[in-house]
């Protein structure tokens, strides 16, 4: 690799002439447009970033294996969960509203995504480390991720908008309420905890389906920041939650996590108090308790960042047999999101790169487009064929559907006796939050606040955290007009 003696090539594999000087007309002349070797090296360098994720751009991630360790085959048939069973994984932690370069301890949801390269396939669980999540429609999705990024006049992030957006949008409030509790400063990646959020489908080999959602409890414990330290860190180290995991890993300390699932029998999603398919709901544990499935340990660091980690294109549509997802209408919606900015960002045959392969054969007549690197040489690309290149059709996922289980509506009359937007924000608040937990939280919901310059928004604001809880909605007030809280 580092023999002196191996001349550097040009693209089409014959030497370059030179790395260090341009070919000029004389001393000090013009260069000239066929010094192929500098045209090529300006012409790439230009085109070396593929378009960063919108949302989750700035993360990191590494490998490693998932070890089955209970029997949860009552369940799932799937492979990568039945007794035994080691998957080779990769995982990717993210913040969601920075950019690239942001710092990693701006107070944030963190992406937590997952991949299994199963024996039937990848197995993509693309979570974060809260139950819930700010909306229950897709629709509102664009918007909500635009009300969090930048003005459209100068560029800066705006407490007006955010503030805005969310007390117009109710259903906001439990996952705000993580957002500006502890758990919106992971003291590092290694020490958060996973989930799903949503509600997936699990199916056994009898063909029963069950609800679950899926946890990732940290063997390290959960830590958090403060805001102090956050903010010192930020300034200090943009990196330390990428770096903490890179070093960590370096140093042979591999963090752990164990899975382990919320179940709910199919017909029980009926008439369960809350909505199980609504995202900004969690499933109360006494009503579904966690059941153990097995250990994800990350112990190997990318060789390549970029094409291992920038590249990975992580997918809730990548499922395999014995999951499924659920009538979630935001799990539906990311189930067609993610390869289309896939397909936008790297490019239509970004499955081919080696970090998106399945560890299976991928039998598939898809042909052609840009970058296509895999392909079956003269072998017939359509089907049905006379020459050889057919593959036997499972019919498998009709019978495991729910799609047809009622009419078409957009907004769906409630089943459910507890389904408010308060409710359960206010549970996490008082009943989960300890006394200093709470105080935390009320400090940083008014310095939170304290950037809005809108007296309307501001109304809102304040009566969006008494609708939460009226005592901490005055707490906030009071500290936000300058009293005691
Ligand atoms: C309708 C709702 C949503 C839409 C349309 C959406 C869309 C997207 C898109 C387009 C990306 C970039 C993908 C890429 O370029 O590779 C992304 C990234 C991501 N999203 Fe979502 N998202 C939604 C909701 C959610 C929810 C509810 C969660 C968590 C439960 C989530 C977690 C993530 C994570 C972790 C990433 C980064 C994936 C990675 O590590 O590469 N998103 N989202």
């Amino acid at each position: 690799m580092h023999d002196p003696a191996t001349p550097s090539t040009r693209l089409n594999g014959a030497p370059a002439d030179s790395d260090q000087h341009s070919l000029t007309v004389g001393n000090d002349g013009p260069i000239v447009l066929h010094d192929v070797h500098l045209v090529e090296q300006l012409a790439h360098f230009n085109r070396e970033r593929v378009a960063e994720r919108s949302p989750h751009a700035k993360g990191s991630g590494a490998f490693g294996t998932f070890t089955v360790t209970q029997d949860v085959t009552a369940y799932t048939k799937a492979a990568a969960f039945q007794p035994g069973a080691k998957s080779q994984m990769l995982a990717r932690f993210s913040t969601v509203a920075g950019e690239q370069g942001s710092p990693d301890t701006w107070r944030d949801v963190r992406g937590f995504s997952v991949r299994f390269y199963s024996s039937e396939g990848n197995l993509d669980i693309v979570g974060n480390n809260t139950p819930v999540f700010f909306l229950r429609d897709p629709l509102k999705f664009p918007h909500f991720i635009r009300s969090q990024k930048r003005l459209p006049s100068s560029g800066l992030r705006d407490a007006t908008m955010q503030w805005d957006f969310w007390t117009a949008s109710p259903e906001s409030a439990h996952q705000v309420t993580y957002l500006m509790g502890d758990r919106g400063l992971p003291a590092t990646w290694r020490h958060m905890h996973g989930f799903s959020s949503h509600t997936y489908m699990w199916v056994n080999a009898e063909g029963e389906r069950f609800w679950v959602k899926y946890h990732w409890r940290s063997n390290q414990g959960e830590v958090n920041l403060t805001n102090e330290e956050a903010e010192k860190l930020a300034g200090a180290d943009a990196d330390a939650h990428r770096r903490d995991l890179y070093d960590a890993i370096e140093r042979g300390e591999f963090p752990s996590w164990t899975l382990h699932m919320q179940v709910m029998p199919y017909a029980e999603a009926n008439h369960y108090r809350f909505n199980p398919f609504d995202l900004t709901k969690t499933w109360s544990q006494k009503d579904y308790p966690l059941v153990e499935v097995g250990v994800m340990e990350l112990n190997e660091n990318p060789t390549n960042f970029y094409a291992q980690i920038e590249q990975a294109a992580f997918s809730p549509s990548n499922m395999i047999p014995g999951t499924g997802i659920s009538p979630d209408k935001m799990l539906m919606a990311r189930v067609f999101s993610y390869p289309d900015a896939q397909r936008a960002r790297i490019g239509a045959n970004f499955h081919q790169l080696p970090v998106n392969q399945p560890i299976t054969a991928v039998n598939n007549y898809a042909d052609q487009g840009h970058m296509q690197y895999q392909h079956t040489g003269g072998a017939p690309v359509y089907q049905p064929n006379s020459f050889g290149r057919m593959f036997s059709d499972a019919q498998g996922r009709a019978e495991e559907g729910w799609e047809a289980d009622g009419p078409l509506v957009r907004a769906a009359a409630t089943l459910h006796a507890e389904d408010d937007d308060w409710g359960q924000a206010r549970t996490l608040l008082t009943e989960v939050f300890d006394d200093e937990q709470r105080d935390r939280f009320v400090d940083t919901v008014s310095s939170a606040l304290s950037g809005i310059t809108d007296a309307e928004v501001m109304a809102r604001a304040l009566q969006y955290w008494r609708n939460v809880d009226e005592t901490v909605g005055g707490r906030i007030e009071a500290k936000l007009s300058g009293g005691g809280a």
